[in-house]
């Protein structure tokens, strides 16, 4: 191995007392894969075990934590116990490695599909309509009643719980990416009067008893160390801006999580409307300060992309595309072999990449997501 990549392969502890062989990430991806009844398919199972070895912490993609929670077409589910069994599957395969596999766990609020919900039902912090995305149509959501708010952040709990009977080593709460949490967090969706919306404080509410719930079952249930990381979004298009999301953050460093996980689409990019020359991943850190471990993701790619964040401060980093295009990424950095790195998915070695067909076909009709060569 290059010595110049060596702070890649530090070990990191977590203060639940868990240890990690290295720095590198699998970020949270969902494969479309599930069967049709959301069970996990056999080929997700072999899409990650083809990608667990050399990472040294494994994020799943997101599962849904009540049924109108979808987000994706077969996105594999967590909301009921009779998917147990499933999720046994998938944390089994996550942790051949030998890294500790967590669980994301989301509900996708006002980008669930309607055409996947229970009588096509898509609920949020309030009725304020969203503009369709490359994988949600346009809706006007239905605004949550204060039962169901309790309901939901019971079901966040309780996949929790699943998610400790199933094996996992921890979970991931998926704030990020406009989802319910977020929904309740942003003040552009949430316009609620209740003690769940308006001032700060009310739209902090629900992720902090979500948080809450999730610990209290943590402390309940598992048996031995669990990993509990939470991911934000630090900025919302049309939305709420970085000096916003400080606010967010320093609730979290509260709360005494193994980690906070920044999703970024680059992480050398700079905030939106600042006049700053720092990044987003500069300024993050800054505000954390090294209160809590830090991960985050967003186009890192080659080994000197991750080890100029990890000298930044950065903690731990998750990667994602380079990951499905190399799914031994780590190897061939430990190996010395860094020029082998791909950014191409090339047709004709599909197969060696584990590819689920339906990730595969969402990769195709993506456009510029992914760059394919014959
Ligand atoms: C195929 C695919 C599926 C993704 N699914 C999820 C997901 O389920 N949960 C999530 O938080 N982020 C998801 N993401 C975002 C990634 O976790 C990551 O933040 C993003 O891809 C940027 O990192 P990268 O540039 O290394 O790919 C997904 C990304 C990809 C490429």
């Amino acid at each position: 191995m290059n010595t110049k990549y060596s702070n890649l392969f530090e070990s990191l502890t977590f203060k639940n007392g868990i240890t990690i062989k290295n720095r590198v990430v699998m970020a949270p991806m969902t494969t479309w894969s599930s069967n049709d009844d959301y069970t996990v398919s056999d080929q997700e199972v072999n899409y990650y075990k083809r990608r667990v070895h050399g990472v040294g912490l494994v994020i799943t993609g997101c599962t849904h934590v009540q049924p109108n929670g979808i987000g994706f077409t077969h996105e594999f589910a967590a909301y009921d116990d009779k998917f147990i069994p499933s999720l046994r599957k998938l944390a089994d395969a996550a942790k051949s490695g030998g890294a500790p596999a967590l669980l994301q766990i989301f509900h996708a609020g006002n980008k669930a599909l309607p055409s996947l919900t229970p009588n096509g039902d898509v609920v949020s912090s309030s009725a304020v309509e969203t503009e369709a995305t490359a994988f949600a149509p346009s809706v006007l959501p239905r605004e949550l009643s204060n039962d169901e708010i309790l309901e939901v952040i019971h079901a966040f709990g309780e996949t929790t719980r699943r998610a400790i009977e199933a094996g996992f080593d921890g979970v991931e709460v998926h704030g990020a990416h406009g989802f319910l949490l977020q929904n309740f967090f942003s003040p552009f969706f949430n316009r609620r009067e209740d003690e769940w919306g308006g001032s700060l404080e009310n739209r902090l509410r629900f992720p902090l008893a979500v948080i809450q719930e999730i610990k209290k079952v943590i402390k309940n249930h598992a048996t031995k160390p669990f990993i509990f990381g939470y991911r934000i979004s630090p900025e919302e298009q049309g939305g709420y801006g970085i000096e916003d999301a400080y606010e967010l953050i320093d609730r979290l460093v509260e709360q005494d999580l193994d980690y906070i996980h920044v999703s970024l689409d680059d992480v050398s990019s700079t905030p939106r409307g600042i006049k700053d020359i720092k990044t987003r991943l500069e300024l993050i850190l800054e505000q954390i300060n090294g209160r809590v471990p830090v991960m985050a993701a967003g186009s890192m790619v080659t080994a000197d992309d991750i080890a100029s964040a990890l000298d930044k401060g950065l903690s731990l980093a998750a990667v994602g595309h380079t990951l499905i295009m190399n799914p031994d990424w780590v190897e061939k950095v430990q190996n010395g072999k860094e020029t082998e790195i791909k950014t191409a998915i090339n047709t004709s070695q599909v197969s060696d990449l584990e590819l689920p067909e339906k990730l595969w076909g969402i990769i195709q009709a993506s456009g510029p997501w992914f760059k394919i060569e014959d």
